[in-house]
């Protein structure tokens, strides 16, 4: 609709010059009535207000289907983004993710809006406007007076793959820059605290300055665009007023010809200066295309497979002989591990920092795949299961809380949805943050800063933990969830995971003994390999590495003691 509105205003902005050139013939001849100048007049209202409704017309709807566009491929990028896994994460910045939904989709959209617009206007009007001229003059002219209009059209081709290749650069520049910002703004506190803010300004100069030199460096080709498409149609009026200006002096057109004629040429400047845009919207938007595509073509590498079994997950997992190097990394993060948890047991990993903790949880969520066949969930392979299930089954307590910038109740509701206010106190109170909730203003309805940055280290781990405890999971994860609250409060939140989580798989990472010790089994963990497992009194009398790291921390807490 909006294409064929295009054509009809073109047509009628036609009549014109063809209504003021019989005015300037009537004229001429004497012929004309004032009565006929009313009618003409009147006419060209008419066609006036046509232009007004039909361009309104093609504006809604070409306009409107451009916007439609930008939003159903701002859909498909963020769902993208969602299915990517996180070894695609490692490599991506913030900063240029957000590059790509803001400046490229921009760029897309001009180019099926305004573009799409400005290709068509270009070859409509040029193609009528021209046939025209030969109509009312002859060829000759009309030849003589568009002949300089094809430069316009090569320069312009000419020039757009340059501004392709800029514009390019400019787009980098802008993500590089966006991603500096992204990355100061969250890490302002260690900015400060570090008292950096003069170096970030620096940097932040420099890079803002490679923006700009990027940005000027565009601008200058379209620069030249547009006053060399002025130059080259004021070429044009200067031929057809000379050469027309002669033909009407010897007779061979009239007045009114000569009139509508310069008029027609006035008209090919618009087509002339959207062609000239156009080839700089076309060149931004297909290059944004490119790297639109590209982006959407990166696959995630974590997929259900086929042949998934059903049923329910109940919790025993199997390590057998793993080992694991992830991905770009080259030192083994697991190494040879073999172990077994068993159906509703409470399990502690224990281990130094890097010793692959973690490592372990990621390969159970499948946020990293294991060499198949080597981690088992109730005797099948893991990627057997559909991986929503397995996921959903898991509460996971991630070792960097996160929370989002919602409220309390919608944070610690954030896997299951609605839920009754009861459940919700029930699980703060069973990781004793209940007391802390009720003490803000706004309660459990009080909104936190973004990541949490409004709660103490303590408070937002515990949220997190109620996050997790309240889906009631199959199998409850927790990587270093309690490390942030004194051993007191440990004592209790444990005591009340101890309670509401018999007989469930439950999982606790961590680098204190007191958190692990009650385990029914605890595994160490020592440069990704399982040195010892066994309950504590075992590891106590096996006197190895579990042996010295108890003896290590009680001489520690006994020193704390005397101070
Ligand atoms: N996403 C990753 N990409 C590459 N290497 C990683 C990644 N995450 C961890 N590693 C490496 O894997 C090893 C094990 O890390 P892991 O996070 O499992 O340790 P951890 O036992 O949980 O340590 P901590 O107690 O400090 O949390 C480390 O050497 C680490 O550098
Ligand atoms: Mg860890």
């Amino acid at each position: 609709m909006g294409l064929t509105a295009v054509i009809i205003v073109d047509l009628l902005q036609l009549k014109i010059p063809e209504l003021t050139g019989s005015i300037a013939d009537g004229l001429e001849l004497g012929t004309i009535t004032s009565n006929d100048l009313l009618q003409i007049i009147l006419y060209l209202l008419v066609v006036g207000f046509g232009i007004v409704f039909f361009r309104f017309i093609w504006r809604i709807n070409i306009f409107g289907t451009s916007r439609r566009i930008e939003y159903g491929l701002r859909n498909d990028y963020f769902e993208h983004l969602e299915s990517l896994s996180p070894s695609f994460y490692n490599k991506q910045k913030t900063g240029d993710l957000m590059a790509y939904a803001t400046n490229d989709l921009n760029a897309i959209r001009m180019l099926v809006g305004p573009g799409v617009l400005m290709a068509l206007d270009t070859i409509v009007l040029t193609t009528i406007v021209i046939s025209k001229m030969i109509q009312i003059t002859n060829t000759r002219l009309t030849l003589l007076a568009v002949i300089p209009m094809p430069v316009i059209a090569i320069a312009s081709l000419f020039l757009g793959k340059v501004i392709r290749a800029r514009y390019k650069k400019k787009q980098e520049a802008f993500a590089y820059m966006s991603d500096i910002v992204q990355e100061n703004i969250s890490g302002i506190r260690v900015v400060k605290t570090f008292v950096q803010e003069g170096f970030e300004m620096i940097r932040f100069k420099e890079v803002n300055n490679d923006n700009y030199a990027k940005n000027i460096s565009v601008v200058k080709i379209h620069a030249l665009i547009f006053p060399l498409a002025m130059l080259i149609t004021g070429v044009s009026i200067t031929i057809a007023l000379f050469v027309g200006g002669r033909m009407t002096m010897l007779g061979q057109i009239s007045l009114g010809d000569f009139v509508a004629f310069t008029q027609y040429i006035m008209m090919l400047i618009w087509p002339m200066i959207a062609l000239g845009w156009f080839i700089n919207i076309y060149s931004q938007g297909m290059a944004s295309v490119t790297r639109f595509k590209e982006m959407l073509n990166v696959k995630t590498d974590i997929v259900d497979k086929e042949n998934l079994c059903n049923g329910e997950i109940k919790g025993e997992i199997n390590f057998e002989n793993l080992n694991f190097t992830y991905p770009d990394a080259n030192i083994k993060a697991l190494d040879n591990i073999n172990l077994k948890i068993e159906e509703g047991k409470h399990i502690g990993i224990i281990g130094r920092t890097g010793s692959g903790k973690t490592t372990l949880v990621n390969l159970l969520l499948r946020m990293f795949d294991a060499p198949r066949g080597s981690l088992m969930m109730d005797n099948k392979i893991i990627e057997e299961w559909p991986i929503k299930k397995l996921r959903k089954s898991i509460g996971y307590v991630p070792q960097d809380s996160f929370l989002f910038s919602d409220s309390i109740k919608n944070n610690i509701t954030f896997g299951i949805g609605e839920c009754s206010i009861s459940d919700i106190e029930e699980a703060a109170k069973n990781v004793d943050v209940h007391d802390s909730i009720i003490e803000f203003e706004k309660g459990y309805e009080t909104i936190v800063g973004e990541r949490g940055v409004t709660l103490s280290g303590g408070q937002k781990q515990r949220i997190s933990i109620a996050r997790a405890l309240i889906l009631d999971p199959t199998i409850l994860i927790l990587d270093d969830a309690v490390s942030a609250v004194d051993t007191k409060t440990e004592e209790k939140i444990l005591g009340h995971l101890k309670n509401v989580r018999k007989g469930k798989t439950t999982i606790t990472i961590a680098h204190r003994i007191s958190t692990v010790q009650d385990s029914d089994c605890i595994f160490v963990l020592d440069e990704g390999k399982l040195i010892e497992s066994g309950t504590h009194e075992e590891l106590l009398v096996g006197k190895g590495i579990y042996y010295g790291m108890v003896m290590k921390q009680q001489l520690e807490k006994s020193i704390a003691d005397t101070e």
